[in-house]
């Protein structure tokens, strides 16, 4: 594999075939793009396709045509505009990202995936898309679609989620300063026009001559699912909140469900998204624990920061002795004492025989 060949030949096809979205400039042109219409565009295309997002982001950017004034906007207002593009945490999100930069940076974004990263509300995948469309910077844009490329491209066998982390590593290694931005459209734009989920059209694909799945004979194996009989695979996000006393914030589970009534982190839904982050952050990643219920393998990435408000704040070792397994673990893994890839697979057989899962 030559990155910077393959890099070539799918920015070439980029020129020729880039979609027009009306947040995009044209490909290769260079022009500016205004980050408030990037992130907005982003957080949007979170939550639907692209064909469903353009008429939203023409209607909040006629309406609203600066982050100032969207900052400026009545709640009421954000959020039946957003009615129709789902979870209205995003919205408030959104909101809250934008107030924060009205009023504490003038109205201007940071330019960095760090800085982008420490606005409330604004996750790794934004940060990244945001510096990359907006700033130029190299930055790793990974989406569903480009999982699904580097999957194909490398021909990954591990079965997702648990192959996120290497299929993110696979794609760094494919970032470069050229056109970042670009770069991160491109592989978008290939990952919904022609490596497609179910028939991917690699006569036309730009890359395939470096494709390992290609050269298998059945790229649309990848990326791999657990095989039928074994567990299904479940993701979400865990947070491990601390307070200034070294409390973590803990939540109460619902009566009814898994592990009901017990003392939990928060969490994401275990379908994925980033919505539920118990408070703005910045929020550290501290990678990932894997638990295996009786009915499904649950891959938690595991994200620590300032936590506030309405949780059960708790001293360490009392939360260690409350939490169930799955929970303990990321809380481990969130404090930097990371249970051995053993203790995990030992405690994981435990929990899955035992009954407190
Ligand atoms: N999906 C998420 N971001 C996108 C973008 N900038 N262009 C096309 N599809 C996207």
């Amino acid at each position: 594999m030559d990155p910077a060949s393959l890099r070539r030949a799918l920015l070439d096809w980029y020129d020729a075939h880039a979609r027009t979205l009306p947040w995009r400039a044209p490909p290769g042109s260079g022009a500016a793009v205004d980050p408030y219409r990037v992130w907005l565009s982003e957080v949007m295309l979170q939550q639907t396709t692209t064909v469903h997002a353009a008429p939203y982001f023409e209607a909040f950017t006629r309406r609203w045509p600066t982050v100032s004034a969207l900052a400026a906007a009545d709640d009421a207002d954000v959020m039946g505009a957003w009615a129709g593009l789902g979870y209205y945490a995003r919205a408030r999100n959104l909101l809250a990202c934008a107030r924060a930069v009205a009023r504490e940076r003038g109205g201007v974004f940071p330019d960095t995936e760090e800085g982008l990263r420490a606005l409330p509300g604004l996750g790794p995948y934004t940060a990244a898309a945001v510096a990359a469309i907006a700033f130029g910077r190299a930055a790793n844009v990974v989406d569903g679609n480009v999982e699904r490329v580097m999957a194909r491209l490398f021909a990954v066998e591990t079965p997702v989620p648990a192959a996120r982390p290497a299929l993110r590593r696979l794609a760094e290694g494919l970032t470069a300063d050229d056109r970042p931005g670009d770069w991160a459209q491109a592989l978008m734009d290939l990952g919904a026009m022609v490596c497609r989920p179910r028939s991917p059209e690699c006569g036309r694909c730009p890359v395939s001559t470096w494709c390992a799945g290609f050269a298998s004979g059945a790229p649309e194996r990848f990326p791999v699912r657990a095989a039928k009989g074994a567990k299904p695979e479940r993701a979400g996000v865990a947070w491990v909140a601390l307070d200034p006393a070294g409390r973590v914030g803990l939540t109460r589970r619902p009566d009814k469900g898994l592990l009901g009534g017990m003392l939990g982190l928060p969490t994401s839904g275990w379908g994925g998204g980033e919505d539920a982050a118990p408070g703005p952050g910045p929020w550290r990643e501290a990678g990932a624990v894997v638990h295996v219920f009786t009915h499904f393998r649950l891959t938690l990435d595991v994200r620590v920061g300032p936590g506030e408000g309405d949780l059960v704040w708790t001293g360490v070792e009392a939360a260690r002795t409350a939490l169930p397994t799955v929970f303990r673990k990321a809380l481990e893994r969130g404090l930097g004492q990371d249970l051995s890839l053993h203790s995990l697979q030992v405690s994981a057989a435990g929990s899955s025989r035992g009954v407190r899962t």
